[in-house]
């Protein structure tokens, strides 16, 4: 059986920036419908533990001009600076709003408590409920949503946008859990699907994370940016070797290296201090690395997070002291053993910061968007930041833009797409796309999952995920082994130096007529891509 709907915007995923979107176009008189794949809220936004990094104006010698400098330093090179600029300075405003809605965050006395993160120059970062900022914040916006009696269709996964003969985007295709297709017709389309941190067996990101969103745009002929840039998290809870292929994995937040925390290595050494001048508090890719390193050298399965000497641990951070407990470790007597993990994507769907991809009536905003903040690491807590300013932001551009009412498309069909095992990809990623790869087992990894690909027509969840997941690590995989240098989150073995000839190329990334990703690298690399 299948139906049709209509709508002004559809927005596709519940997390910041989806639902900061659905509130302010419901606001503006628009008819929204929100399409997620499980309930409202299950996505990567509560799952976010430190906070959102932004700048009030009440933390001596910290600056909006601070957390650019600081955001341009994590992003080695490739930051879009106006886009940082804009993001950063919208980030004020948007946490106010967020406030209005109802977010709580932590306080003292009438002045908002702060953290500091690996990259960050003072202590910006609020947070609420200790470590639960995602989860509160989700909370907020879901029951916000509610109150404002915004259409929401869950158990319902995106599986493409609908495209008139101009190839302007003009609704989406949509199957439920028990396979009934349905499409939902609309001037305009936002993407808010979060990353792909599923691509690997390790991963602090829960299972709605398969990159579907970029893989809806790129068939529908966007460009997307900087996939090589996967960011892995320093530290997560290690709770032994089987751990490592135990899907999402819980977050020990960098907050507790912020609040006084130490790395160290099976011999108790603290190694950070000769690594980085911020030591344990370096950007994250630098920290994510070095942890990696050590292991190696010493032969570990993971390091070790001194977080001893902190005092109210528990209170201070109470998602990670339960997770830790439950693993039948005691944070408040011995350290906690941490690995790095695939934590977020910091390219994806290529925007402006108000969300505009270049296919009119589409739009993304949040993990799913490359709007150029993150550049080729992601300063810590300024994914939630841009989530909230663009989520507001791409409201606006969707007003302007004003796209065509009342348009009349055939009914979508399921389009055939490339599918490979969801495991072959992931181990296949794992062994070879993490922190330090090499051209052999780039290669390697998209040779393994091609010998598992086969077309065929997504018939449920699974299959239109499974289809996301294969897409995007070819991307990422050929993205990977253009890029010829190391730079931010991408480590390459094989050229392990920064070289500059990458410093203003974003390598973009199409669907070819066969619907694979090809690497289009701008002039700058056309002598050696
Ligand atoms: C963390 O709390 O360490 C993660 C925050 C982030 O990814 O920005």
């Amino acid at each position: 059986m299948s139906w049709e709907a209509g709508a002004d915007l559809v927005v596709v995923g519940s997390g910041v920036a989806g639902l900061t979107a659905a509130l302010d176009a419901a606001a503006a008189g628009l008819r929204v419908v929100v399409v997620t794949k499980d309930g409202v809220g299950e996505g990567s936004t509560r799952w976010a533990q430190g906070g959102v990094a932004v700048v009030l104006g009440d933390v001596a010698g910290d600056s909006l001009d601070a957390h650019v400098a600081d955001t341009l330093a994590a992003g080695g090179g490739l930051n879009d600076a106006d886009a940082v600029g804009t993001v950063v300075r919208g980030g004020p405003g948007a946490v106010r709003r967020l406030r209005e809605r109802g977010a709580l965050f932590d306080a003292r006395g009438p002045r908002l408590d702060r953290t500091r993160e690996g990259g960050h120059s003072a202590f910006r970062v609020v947070h609420a409920g200790g470590d639960a900022t995602g989860a509160e914040i989700e909370r907020a916006l879901v029951a916000a949503t509610r109150d404002a009696g915004v259409t929401v269709l869950d158990g319902h996964v995106a599986v493409d946008a609908l495209r008139e003969v101009t190839g302007r985007v003009v609704g989406l295709a949509v199957l439920a859990g028990d396979g009934d297709a349905g499409v939902l017709r609309a001037p305009a389309v936002l993407l808010a699907t979060g990353g792909y941190g599923q691509l690997y067996s390790s991963t602090t990101n829960p299972e709605t994370s398969t990159g579907d969103g970029v893989a809806i745009a790129l068939r529908a002929g966007a460009t997307a940016s900087d996939l090589e840039f996967v960011q892995f998290h320093p530290t997560v809870l290690w709770t032994g070797p089987a751990s490592d292929t135990a899907g999402r994995r819980t977050l020990v937040t960098e907050a507790v290296r912020g609040e006084g925390a130490v790395l160290r290595d099976r011999t108790g050494t603290a190694f950070m201090a000769g690594v980085h001048p911020r030591a344990d508090l370096a950007p994250r890719d630098v920290v994510a690395a070095a942890i990696t390193r050590r292991m190696a050298e010493t032969g570990s399965d993971c390091a070790w997070l001194d977080a001893t000497a902190l005092d109210g641990f528990a209170a201070r951070f109470p998602t990670v002291y339960a997770s830790c407990r439950a693993a039948g470790i005691d944070p408040l007597t011995e350290p906690i053993p941490v690995t790095p993990a695939a934590h977020y994507a910091c390219g994806g769907v290529v925007t402006d910061t108000s969300g505009r991809t270049g296919v009119p009536g589409l739009y993304a905003a949040g993990e799913v968007a490359r709007t150029g903040l993150h550049g080729a690491n992601r300063l810590a807590s300024n994914s939630l930041l841009e989530g909230l300013v663009v989520g507001e932001r791409v409201v606006r551009a969707v007003l302007a833009d004003a796209g065509p009412t009342g348009v009349s498309t055939p009914a979508g069909t399921v389009p055939a797409l490339p599918v490979a095992d969801r495991t072959v990809v992931q181990r296949a990623m794992s062994a070879s796309a993490g922190i330090g790869r090499d051209a052999a087992g780039l290669a390697g990894a998209s040779d393994a999952i091609e010998a598992v690909t086969a077309t065929a027509v997504p018939a449920d969840r699974a299959g239109v995920e499974d289809a996301a997941l294969t897409l995007i690590a070819q991307a990422v995989l050929a993205a990977a082994g253009t890029r010829r240098e190391t730079r931010g989150c991408h480590v390459r073995t094989d050229f392990p130096d920064r070289d500059d000839t990458y410093q203003r190329s974003s390598l973009q990334v199409r669907v070819d007529a066969a619907g694979r990703p090809v690497v289009v690298a701008d002039e700058a690399l056309a002598g050696v891509a």
